[in-house]
């Protein structure tokens, strides 16, 4: 018995040895290549993972940068990091070396999304895609879905009306779906859209799920409606070579696509890259949305004056808004702007560096992590004046350079940036011409889900206002 125990003891003692050793060695091979950035590891194996998460994360990186600086080193869930807080340092990494640094992504939420999807990728495979999903969100493709866009927002603004308690998030998650939707897939069959949305719910419970193979876990069940997401996806496709439609939707322009070799892409690459775009379009825009909302409610005078501009409008033409119209809504546009700034829905990114580079003299040692910080840019007082402040005004004058970026910068940069903007003017078009509301309870708390999300996704009641418009109209009747 005490003989076991003593092998166990002695097995612990030699695999601890054995580590140390591999880690004295990979240390003194990394102070061979150059002088790491300061910063702290944490503990063994762990690193700083439960400092990140016991805490609002960008406190976490606010102390850290105060600490040491623009650039440092930390230890996260496995990995060893640098992290960049500085505009240059962002550009570096994101746009003038971006060649040296590589998307990366857990491979159990590749598995999900589809591994052909275009965030995977760099290089010529990524440069394709990236044209055809860029052409198909264009200033121009984009300007003919305005009307559709406020019809599917007064749709669902409708059901909220009377004063019912709604999760604000969860509602701009169902109209940025459907937004998502439209621009990648045009006009589906309502049956194809219901067995996508059913599919595509299950996917995105099992996200951010510890990623198991046991049966009934969210990660297996959400694996198992990826499957029959790509089956409804061939469904449609086939249906669309059948009748021989030519859209200009993203979908449409992924079937028509053909490489120098004149190679077409196979329905994986195209049904993976159709549920990646649908999955970087819904929760991103559905938060920012509602962090408007939030904003708008918390700010009054803002508030009537943003009305004021919208009503405006309505007033001019009291038809449907048109494309010309969401281009002059200076107040709303700055609006939607700053509540980007605040609310920095992607907090930040994560590359690889694919070789050892240097930065300001400090080593970024290859395979390790790459993480600009784009919420801390946009919160540092030195480029944003009292940044914790609600304030449309700073943006009369256009920030400093990389000092904004909400929709990151470089090869990866948002192509959806414009239907995200577009459809945001939209929805608060829609919001303060129709109806009034109150956010329930008052905590004013972040919830990362894992984007930042105002608590409990913003309980609301909504009602619906008599404009004077409508009761022209209902006089005249
Ligand atoms: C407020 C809403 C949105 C925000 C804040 C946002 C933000 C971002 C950011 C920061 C990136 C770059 C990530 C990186 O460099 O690692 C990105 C990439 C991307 N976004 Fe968005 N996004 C939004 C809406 C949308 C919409 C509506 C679509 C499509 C309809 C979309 C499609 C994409 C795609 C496909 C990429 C990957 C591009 C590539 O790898 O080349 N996004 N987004």
């Amino acid at each position: 018995m005490e003989l076991r125990y003593l092998v166990y003891v002695l097995m612990f003692l030699l695999t601890t040895l054995f580590l140390y050793l591999i880690k004295t060695r990979d240390q003194k091979d990394l102070n061979r290549r150059g002088r790491l950035p300061p910063g702290s590891m944490g503990w063994p194996y762990i690193g700083e993972t439960l400092q990140l998460y016991s805490q609002d994360p960008s406190l976490f990186f606010a102390t850290k940068q105060k600490r040491y600086g623009e650039i440092f080193k930390t230890h996260i869930l496995g990995c060893q990091c640098v992290m960049l807080a500085s505009p240059e340092a962002a550009r570096f990494v994101l746009v003038t070396q971006a060649h040296l640094f590589k998307p990366t992504y857990p491979e159990s939420k590749e598995r999900l999304i589809g591994p052909s999807a275009i965030f995977f990728h760099q290089g010529d495979y990524h440069t394709r895609l990236r044209k055809l999903v860029q052409s198909s969100l264009s200033l121009n493709s984009i300007r003919n879905l305005v009307a559709d866009i406020e019809a599917i927002s007064a749709l669902a603004f409708d059901k909220w009306d009377g004063g019912l308690m709604i999760n604000t998030f969860q509602e701009m998650k169902k109209i940025s779906f459907e937004v998502g939707i439209l621009a990648i897939l045009g006009h589906l069959e309502p049956h194809h859209k219901e067995d996508l949305k059913k599919n595509y719910s299950i996917v995105d419970k099992g996200y951010n799920s510890f990623p198991t193979n046991f049966p009934g876990s969210p990660y297996k069940k959400a694996l198992l409606a990826r499957q029959r997401l790509s089956k409804v996806l061939s469904d449609v496709i086939g249906e669309r070579k059948e009748k021989k439609l030519l859209e200009k939707d993203l979908l449409g322009c992924l079937l028509n696509s053909k490489d120098e070799k004149g190679e077409v892409l196979t329905e994986d690459q195209i049904a993976d890259n159709i549920i990646g775009v649908l999955f970087a379009a819904q929760d991103t825009t559905a938060s920012a949305l509602t962090w408007i909302i939030k904003y708008l409610h918390d700010n009054p005078k803002l508030l009537e004056a943003v009305k004021a501009e919208q009503k405006a409008i309505r007033k001019l033409n009291d038809k449907p808004l048109n494309w010309n119209q969401t281009r002059k809504m200076p107040l709303t546009y700055k609006v939607v702007l700053e509540s980007l700034r605040m609310a920095s829905i992607i907090s930040f990114t994560f590359r690889e560096a694919v070789a050892d580079v240097e930065y300001k003299g400090y080593l970024i040692p290859k395979g390790w992590k790459v993480m600009p910080l784009f919420r801390n840019i946009q919160h540092n007082p030195e480029f944003f004046t009292d940044p914790q402040k609600f304030d449309p005004s700073r943006f009369e004058v256009a920030p400093k350079p990389n000092t904004f970026m909400p929709f990151g910068s470089g090869v990866h940069s948002c192509p959806g940036n414009e239907l995200a903007k577009l459809e945001m003017l939209i929805v608060v078009h829609n919001l303060v011409t129709n109806f009034r509301w109150e956010v329930v309870g008052s905590e004013n708390g972040i919830q990362y889900g894992p984007f930042p999300v105002p608590q409990r996704g913003l309980p609301a009641r909504f009602w619906k206002e008599s404009t004077s418009s409508n009761a022209l109209q209902f006089t005249m009747t």
